[in-house]
């Protein structure tokens, strides 16, 4: 798992065009959802093109660990036999949920109306992680919690005896924060309400309404009121997972600042609470299309074509578009390097609690390949260098950031000198074929001692 072996130097180089099609892997947040309530309902669910990257497999060691069944059948199928609502087991051992942020939080939330104890940890990313953010309304159900300072993990959640619905009003614009609630709201008997002043994926909404549960979401002067109700049988399901848009974000960014490029990337969801990212770039002048567009599984469903765009502008990105492109911000802030002029980023706060502070990470690091960088607490802008004038040429710390691993490798690849991260492992947390994947378009990408 990802920042546990020995540390994996990669550098990209500056090369020719990048060209062909990117199969991205599964979506990662429906990845996690669908093993979580595939463990919760009764029977069987079948789980076709599931992102097999470490954060999830996580997520299946833990339901396992909770007493469901979940196997990969030789064809890439996954098959989950769930435990029902309630259900789930107290596991024999601490769950190790390496750098996932979102395993995490779904599954404290999942287990937290069941009468057991469970104890987590992770990474070293992951215990520096915020967590009060999970247990503050989880105690509201009744489940008590005892971690480090600030809800650190690790951390020991005991599952309310007797949970109470609750009404919760979101104080972050987080789907994590959101997603635990529902999933606690389960087991609870009566309805439980999430009230979202922004509104953030929704998958946990669609998902649980694919599987059975009964919940509707009303746009109100508050916000979105999301109400659940309790106790619910969930029906096993068979999931197509689309691919990741998160993913998708990189190859597609790399072929806009790569001289020549012409990449196609097929069948990426763009789910409204999701697609921010593709159409900022679009807003910059990206030569960016959806060609095929079409729904599939009630979800909007296109295939990318990104082709090189010398002549991308800085813009001011909206900030009301900030929780539908929230993960996108570093390689963002990348394509903004080779625009011209100035882009800003606000209401981005919580870029300060990811994997790393994407903040600080991006900024130290765009800064040493030659980008000027401005930051407030919940601001940054970077000035553009136009299409050719990203000097590059420094080694950077990826931070147990896959994010920010796979940014500075996409900026390498159109920089003026190679470009090193000191770190690729945390890559194969969400999109463990990034680096073939990127090769096989016609980038250069070199471990270090290779
Ligand atoms: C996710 C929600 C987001 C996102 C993360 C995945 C999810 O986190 O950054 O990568 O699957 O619910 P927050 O909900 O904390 O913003």
């Amino acid at each position: 798992m990802s920042g546990h072996g020995p540390a994996q130097p990669l550098t990209a180089e500056k090369t020719g065009p990048l060209t062909g099609t990117a199969n991205v892997p599964g979506d990662k947040s429906i990845s996690h959802r669908s093993l979580i309530l595939g463990a919760l309902s009764v029977g069987e669910t079948r789980i076709r093109g599931l992102l097999e990257g470490d954060d999830v497999l996580a997520t299946g060691t833990a339901m396992r660990a909770f007493g469901a069944d979940v196997n990969r059948s030789d064809d890439g199928e996954w098959v989950v036999h769930g435990v029902g609502t309630g259900g789930f087991a107290e596991p024999e051992d601490i769950i190790d949920c390496g750098n996932a942020g979102t395993g995490v939080r779904l599954i404290m939330g999942a287990m937290a109306t069941t009468a057991i104890a469970a104890t987590f940890t992770g990474d070293a990313s992951l215990r520096s992680r915020p967590m009060a953010r999970i247990t503050d309304p989880l105690a509201l159900f009744g489940a008590a919690s005892y971690g480090r300072a600030n809800g650190r993990l690790p951390l020991t959640m005991i599952g309310a005896p007797n949970p109470v619905p609750v009404r919760y009003t979101l104080p972050v614009p987080s789907a994590q924060v959101k997603s635990a609630v529902l999933l606690a709201g389960l087991n609870a008997p009566g309805e439980t309400v999430v009230i979202e002043p922004e509104a953030t994926r929704d998958h946990t909404e669609r998902m649980l309404r694919g599987f059975g549960a009964k919940i509707t979401a009303d746009d109100t002067d508050e916000g979105r009121v999301i109400t659940l109700v309790g106790q619910p049988e969930l029906k096993p399901q068979s999931i197509d997972v689309p691919r990741d848009p998160s993913s998708a974000a990189f190859p597609v960014s790399a072929a806009l600042i790569t001289e020549g490029s012409d990449v196609l990337v097929p069948n990426i969801g763009l789910n409204p609470t999701r697609a921010g990212l593709f159409y900022t770039l679009q807003d910059m002048g990206a030569d960016l299309t959806f060609e095929n567009a079409r729904e599939e599984s009630g979800e909007p469903v296109a295939d990318l074509r990104a082709r090189f765009s010398p002549d991308m502008k800085g813009i001011e990105v909206p900030a009301e578009r900030a929780a539908s492109m929230i993960d996108e911000y570093p390689i963002l802030s990348v394509v903004a390097s080779f625009a011209e002029g100035v882009t800003v980023m606000r209401g981005v706060k919580e870029l300060r609690v990811k994997e790393s502070d994407r903040i600080d990470a991006m900024a130290v690091g765009l800064r040493a390949n030659g980008v000027s960088v401005e930051e407030g607490e919940d601001w940054w802008n970077v000035t553009g260098l136009g299409p050719s004038g990203v000097p590059g040429g420094a080694r950077v710390e990826a931070r147990l950031d896959h994010r920010i691993a796979m940014s500075f490798l996409c900026l390498g690849m159109a920089a003026q000198k190679a470009v090193t991260v000191d770190d690729a492992s945390p890559i194969a947390t969400s999109f463990p074929v990034f680096q073939s994947l990127m090769t096989s378009l016609g980038a250069t990408l070199r471990y270090e001692n290779a």
